[in-house]
């Protein structure tokens, strides 16, 4: 396929500013991961670091005291700049708040809140305590909130008035969780009750200087649960030392400079939010866009036009949402645009011919993973782009094509994509309380991603597809397990069996095959039953938007969903091997 592609040819000439990283191949052989820490990271004089401390005080310490860290823009529209310098005082005081209820190092401290200035406060706030950080997205219901909070044994949640309730309702079963911390911001009525802590009130009494806490490289930072094929989310645990690829990769990847206007659109419920709209630009010291309000295509090209962001790194199925829409962006000023990037699910090739046409530059692929920790195989500025195409690996990290025994496979081959695992510097240093699982990452000296991929003559990497039955919807990781789980709690289901299924616009849609009790009717209405019930008891993005009715699932003899067989059928493809199969 390879052949066939029409380049997106770079002139440097052109590039404005010039790329920081200038010659990919030269750089890529010259590349150690000692010369670039030695260069990006601040170590305190006993060798140790803080993510807090790179990201944030470093910075108010220096020239860019009064630089803007954050433009934010809230859902009712209010608007608030935050400088370093205030971030350092405010995270220094939530770092107190932490202490005196009782915070100490290695505690779990998460947050599951909205995209405010808070959130992120928290977040390095806690990070400068030694605790480790646990981030949530606030479509999250009771299912998922109670397995991660119980499985972390989490001893603080800071939340706000319209999330506490979700967490009200587990309470009881989060022996562990001490306290609430509840954030006022545009608040309605507060909740009440034992254990609950109120932000505003605490942080006024607390002090604005805080004793950073100084932490080895492979200290937990932060953590994050994400979803394989079976079984509950895994805890994918990060480190103080990540903040390394994080910024190498902002800096190469992202090329932000330091008069950037960035705007990274991910969540910090997820990696990708952790990492690059928090870790990576604020390690650098640049200026970031934080928007609260909700997805459509009038309010981002509002916000591109009205904070004139220069680099926008945005993900595949929003890009073709954009597509798709009547409105165009050519009806708002978006010139300071420069540099564009997409994260999370495959970005087709027409999504970057849209882009060329409408904002006169390419949308530059990247390839990662929540265990990866920060980019590894991304198209860079100065490379020319193979629309399709995942790109290069990353100076430093050493990818390739591997058969199943692990074996390395040549070019034009399909096989599984692996990466040297001692040269990704921000690779998961654990999956928390759960070593078997780590452990089946690892064959050799290989991480093995999961995903199926190809590389070209030219050294270029191609995604093919995942090698499991995880789902991909929306460049959000979906586990079949937790959807097939969530619906048998249904009291008419008996069993179900969920897959991802190709869409246009979202990548992969939940599809979900359903077994009813007898004498139950499989109507229209108990398919929108069932999708409300998901929506509403594990999360808001996670539920089947296809409801199909089937008398039996397909299944090994010993009892396993063998999901690959209703994706067959879904997809009227071959059904392969069936050795397997119980008589189906
Ligand atoms: C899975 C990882 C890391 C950022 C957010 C997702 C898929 C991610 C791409 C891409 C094709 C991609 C893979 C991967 N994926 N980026 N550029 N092209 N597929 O993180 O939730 O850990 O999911 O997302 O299948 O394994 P995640």
């Amino acid at each position: 396929m390879s052949d066939q592609v029409k380049l997106i040819r770079k002139d440097l000439k052109k590039l404005k500013p010039a790329p920081n990283l200038l010659d990919y191949e030269k750089v890529y052989k010259e590349f150690t991961w000692e010369k670039a820490e030695e260069e990006l990271i601040d170590f305190f004089d006993d060798g140790k670091l803080n993510i807090s401390y790179n990201c944030i005080d470093r910075h108010a310490k220096g020239k860019n005291k009064d630089k803007v860290a954050f433009l934010f823009e809230g859902a009712r529209g209010e608007k608030e700049t935050y400088s370093f310098g205030d971030l350092k005082t405010l995270t220094d005081k939530f770092a107190n708040v932490l202490v005196n209820q009782g915070v100490t190092k290695g505690d779990r401290v998460f947050l599951f809140l909205p995209s405010i200035p808070e959130r992120y406060v928290a977040f390095f706030g806690t990070l400068k305590t030694g605790a480790i950080a646990g981030t949530l997205f606030a479509a999250f219901q009771e299912i998922a909130l109670r397995d991660r909070l119980a499985d972390s044994e989490a001893k603080v949640v800071i939340t706000n008035a319209v999330l506490y309730p979700r967490i009200e309702k587990i309470r009881k079963d989060l022996p562990h969780l001490e306290k609430v911390i509840i954030v006022e911001r545009g608040s309605i009525e507060q909740p009440r009750g034992a254990g609950l802590v109120f932000y505003n009130k605490e942080m006024e009494k607390s002090s604005s200087e805080f004793e950073i806490v100084h932490m080895d490289k492979d200290e937990y930072s932060y953590m994050l649960y994400t979803s394989g094929t079976t079984g509950k989310p895994k805890g994918v645990m990060h480190v103080h030392g990540d903040v390394l690829q994080a910024m190498v990769t902002t800096k190469y990847v992202l090329d932000l400079h330091e008069d950037d206007i960035y705007w990274c659109t991910a969540d910090l419920g997820w990696v990708t939010g952790v990492v690059y709209a928090a870790l990576g630009p604020w390690g650098l010291g640049v200026t970031q866009v934080l928007f609260e309000g909700r997805f459509s295509p009038e309010n981002w090209y509002t916000v591109l036009q009205n904070y004139k962001v220069t680099v926008w790194y945005s993900a595949p199925t929003a890009i073709r949402l954009l597509m798709g829409s009547p409105v165009s962006p050519k009806n708002y000023d978006l010139s300071s645009l420069r540099f564009l990037a997409s994260v999370g699910e495959p970005l087709n090739p027409e999504a970057i011919w849209w882009a060329l046409e409408k904002f006169g530059l390419p949308f530059h692929d990247t390839w990662w993973q929540t265990e990866q920790g920060a980019i590894t195989i991304p198209n860079y500025a100065v490379m020319d782009i193979k629309p399709g195409s995942m790109g290069k690996p990353l100076p430093g990290i050493v990818a390739a094509i591997i058969d199943d025994e692990g074996h390395e496979l040549g070019d034009e081959q399909e096989g599984n994509l692996a990466l040297l695992a001692s040269s990704v510097s921000s690779m998961m240093k654990a999956i928390w309380k759960n070593e078997e699982k780590y452990n089946s990452y690892f064959m050799g000296k290989w991480y093995i991603s999961g995903d199926r991929a190809m590389r070209d003559k030219d050294g270029y990497y191609w995604f093919i597809g995942r090698a499991d039955d995880v789902i991909n919807t929306s460049g959000e990781r979906v586990g079949p397990f937790e959807v097939e789980s969530a619906l048998v709690e249904y009291p008419d289901v008996v069993e179900a069996g969920v897959i991802g299924k190709p869409d246009m616009v979202r990548g992969e849609i939940i599809k979900a095959f359903v077994v009813v009790k007898e004498g139950v009717a499989q109507t229209d209405e108990l398919k929108e039953k069932l999708q409300q019930h998901v929506k509403k008891h594990l999360a808001g993005h996670a539920y089947p938007r296809e409801i199909e009715f089937i008398d039996k699932l397909p299944k090994t003899r010993s009892g396993k969903i063998m999901r690959r067989i209703l994706k067959a059928k879904e997809l009227g493809l071959p059904i392969g091997d069936t050795s397997t199969l119980e008589d189906y």
